[in-house]
């Protein structure tokens, strides 16, 4: 019986001697939660967990019961209880859950919410599309201002700068309130009818249960026929109309450069007039790497008072598979400073104490355990890219003066034994 992981999923490891793997280095993604974390509370965003489970109503309710995510995607089981329970698909709904469960809309205006983990879709796996993927969100809830939204997009921004992408696009559009998506909504059904036998076999199904997603099709037939349909933004009424102006000033006002896409109306029933997308164009067919826009009556949906919303996810593994293919600069692997290796019983003794010491004042270290023969225990070091190692023996005890070795350039320096603690620090503070 051999063991193997599940379709769609993936392992992440400290080390891989494949290039297609690279995407999957922990320190690569610690180097992105760091920075998200950072940016997101220089934004004065603060970090909140919800389960990795929650009732499978709340998605079909908030998600919508028509869309892919909910009606073919959702990893639901029933629990041992009889319960009905679904892997949360995304983020926001378990936010909003959260705030109106817990009432905290009494306790301040606005709520500035973000998170980090994994969510989960039954989808077909291919490159940058995964069935256990990885999204780093923010939502706002409370305030309906534009200024809002177009904080958030410049969160994101700022964070590709930061990291070093270039080629990126922002596509916005506004699909208005309810009303203003009722009255499209006809004159969409009203143009495509006509053509139905033309589109898509997707498409045809859509244009009865939700003919706005057709707007979406990859298909070519189908995107031959949108480029002739009605805008929605023809259909906005005055106050999203306004909403929407406003956003598209304050981003050039940020120098953040966008396009308007009126054919982008997100794949999410909660949406309502502000949408928005960034895109790259190395990542191939799965080329958008964050979205979101604003959801101004889930709150009220799930129970809670009128208040209106805005937020967005971004996948982390497209985000990385992206740096990787602009040769953006990461954060080098931690590797611990030193290893020390012991050459007899009672070099053991004296290593370990020293061990413990090192680590007591800050220093990141390892000792060997093995007593295997000092070729294997150089070959780790050498793998695990230790700055220094110490070969530690009869001699030096008897002599008190010990070798340190810099691995790179393989200069040693002797040192007594007990400076090398004062030594390790000098050498840090002087970088390595
Ligand atoms: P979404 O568009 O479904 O929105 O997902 C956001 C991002 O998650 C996508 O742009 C993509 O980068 C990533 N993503 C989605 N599905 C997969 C997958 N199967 N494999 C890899 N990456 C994937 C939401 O989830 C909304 N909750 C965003 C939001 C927050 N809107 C308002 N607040």
């Amino acid at each position: 019986m051999s063991y193997s992981i599940p379709k769609g999923v993936f392992d992440l490891f400290p080390t891989t001697g494949k290039v297609e793997d690279e995407w999957k280095l922990t320190h690569h993604w610690q180097h992105l939660y760091e920075e998200m974390r950072s940016l997101s509370k220089k934004y004065g965003f603060e970090e909140i967990v919800t389960p990795i489970f929650e009732k499978t109503e709340l998605f079909a309710r908030s998600i919508g019961q028509e869309t892919d995510v909910v009606s073919k995607e959702m990893y639901t089981f029933q629990d041992k209880g009889k319960r009905s329970l679904t892997l949360r698909p995304e983020g926001t709904a378990s936010v909003i859950r959260t705030l109106v469960e817990r009432k905290l809309y009494n306790e301040m205006y606005c709520h500035k919410l973000f998170y980090l983990g994994p969510m989960f879709r039954y989808e077909r796996p291919q490159a940058g599309r995964y069935r256990q993927f990885y999204q780093f969100g923010a939502e706002v809830i409370g305030l309906d201002s534009p200024e809002q939204d177009v904080e958030l997009i410049d969160l994101l921004f700022t964070l590709f700068q930061n990291l070093g992408l270039h080629n990126l696009t922002v596509y916005i559009n506004s699909i208005g309130n309810a009303q203003c998506r009722k009255n499209y909504r006809e004159a969409l059904v009203q143009f495509l009818t006509p053509q139905k036998n033309k589109l898509s076999e997707e498409s045809q199904r859509r244009l009865e249960i939700n003919p706005l997603r057709i707007l979406d099709s990859k298909n070519k037939e189908d995107q031959k026929i949108i480029a002739n349909a009605p805008t929605i933004l023809d259909f906005l009424e005055e106050d999203s109309k306004l909403h929407f102006e406003a956003v598209q000033s304050l981003l050039r006002i940020f120098k953040i450069p966008f396009k308007v896409n009126t054919q982008l109306v997100r794949g999410l029933d909660y949406y309502n007039r502000t949408v928005f997308e960034i895109a790259c164009g190395d990542l191939g067919a799965q080329d958008t790497v964050a979205a979101g826009g604003r959801y101004d009556s889930l709150v009220k949906t799930l129970g809670g008072p009128d208040l209106p919303a805005v937020g967005f996810a971004l996948g982390i593994e497209r985000l990385l598979q992206i740096m990787l293919a602009q040769k953006c600069s990461f954060k080098p692997r931690p590797v611990p400073l030193i290893l020390l290796i012991p050459l007899g019983e009672l070099a053991k003794e004296v290593c370990f104490k020293l061990l413990k010491q090192l680590r007591v004042h800050d220093i990141s270290a390892e000792m060997d355990f093995s007593s295997k023969k000092l070729k294997h225990i150089m070959k780790y070091a050498d793998k695990k890219g230790f700055p220094y190692i110490s070969i530690i023996g009869e001699e030096e005890l008897q002599n008190e003066q010990i070798k340190l070795k810099h691995m790179t350039t393989g200069k040693e320096q002797v040192i007594l034994l007990d400076q090398l603690v004062l030594t390790l620090i000098n050498q840090i503070q002087n970088g390595i």
